[in-house]
């Protein structure tokens, strides 16, 4: 990052440009979210369907009128307590929002990122940012500058994230809170502050939640899911939480953290995924972790790379 970088972004944007800036989560590649011919280009760059949604990025909760008619209670202590940081909230939209944005939903996705570099970016624009991951749609999301490869206009380099998995995205949109993400942000923290969320079966999440569909953060080596990994022939890696009682017949190994630490492990998640992918294996195996707090997200994370296979 030099000096001026945050102002040339941020008149990129304003502008219609295509950004990629990092969060606290993934890097996001961001455009002018009220511009309808701006967030064409992140569909574009990113190979994603028309028909998965994106989310709207403020700097924080001022600036929400613009793209939600309505705030719930339930939205405003969220917010409160949570925002900035991996919580993204779907409420209803304004009329503002182009339905580009939103897939043709009467929702919208809004989160308020914590990272100093989204921050200084979303104040210094003053407009709502749409941003997905920075990837090419299915593939592993980025938490570092180096692993982007869209063609953009700009690319900010905040060094690797701190949380490593995507936000937390719960739907106050209707009479009960829905966990649509399980993310970032524990399922845990969240219902201490709104009572009990619904998290709903798979099946559901395909209309639920456009996009997330079964197979994503997909590796291009097969990966398959174990409980009790053992190596086969030739060249086979292992992901796991804590290191392996015995590392003998293994190409690779990659320890997600030492310690067990399931928040950790999170942060180390898809570089070690891309590590793995990019060691020349015929296979890798992953080993389950606890779902509770961020093993919950990445549980979800490891079941969508292993889907299809
Ligand atoms: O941490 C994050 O949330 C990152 C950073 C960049 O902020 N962004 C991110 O965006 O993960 P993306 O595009 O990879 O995931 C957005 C997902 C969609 O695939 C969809 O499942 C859900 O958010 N979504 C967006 N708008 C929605 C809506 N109106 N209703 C239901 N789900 C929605
Ligand atoms: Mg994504």
């Amino acid at each position: 990052m030099r000096e001026g970088d945050i102002p040339r972004a941020a008149e990129l944007l304003r502008s219609g440009g295509l950004v990629v800036f990092p969060t606290e989560t993934v890097y996001g590649v961001g455009a002018h979210a009220l511009d309808p011919r701006a967030a064409a280009r992140i569909f574009e760059v990113k190979g994603r369907p028309r028909f998965d949604p994106l989310i709207v990025h403020l700097a924080g909760l001022e600036g929400i009128d613009a793209v939600v008619a309505e705030l719930p209670e339930a939205a405003v202590r969220l917010a409160e307590r949570f925002w900035p940081g991996p919580l993204t909230l779907v409420l209803k939209k304004t009329a503002r929002v182009p339905d580009l944005v939103t897939a043709g939903h009467d929702t919208v996705a809004v989160r308020v990122p914590r990272h100093p570099i989204a921050q200084a970016l979303l104040r210094a624009a003053g407009i709502p940012v749409a941003a997905p991951s920075a990837n090419r749609f299915g593939g592993v999301s980025p938490t570092r500058a180096e692993h982007v490869t869209l063609e953009v206009d700009m690319i900010l380099d905040g060094g690797p994230c701190a949380v490593g998995v995507e936000s937390t995205i719960v739907s106050l949109a209707g009479p009960q809170p829905i966990l649509l993400r399980p993310g970032g942000l524990p399922l845990e923290a969240i219902e201490a502050v709104v009572g009990a969320v619904e998290v709903p079966p798979e099946d559901a999440l395909r209309t639920l939640a456009p996009g997330r569909q079964t197979r994503h953060y997909a590796p291009g080596t097969t990966l398959t899911l174990e409980s009790d990994p053992k190596p086969g022939p030739g060249r086979w890696g292992l992901l796991c939480l804590q290191p392996p009682a015995d590392p003998a017949g293994w190409a690779q190994v990659e320890v997600l953290s030492p310690t067990g630490d399931l928040t950790e492990a999170a942060t180390h998640l898809f570089a070690a995924l891309r590590r793995l992918d990019a060691a020349g294996l015929e296979h890798i195996v992953a080993q389950p972790v606890p779902e509770h707090g961020l093993g919950r997200a990445i549980m979800d994370r490891l079941r969508r790379a292993a889907a299809g296979r």
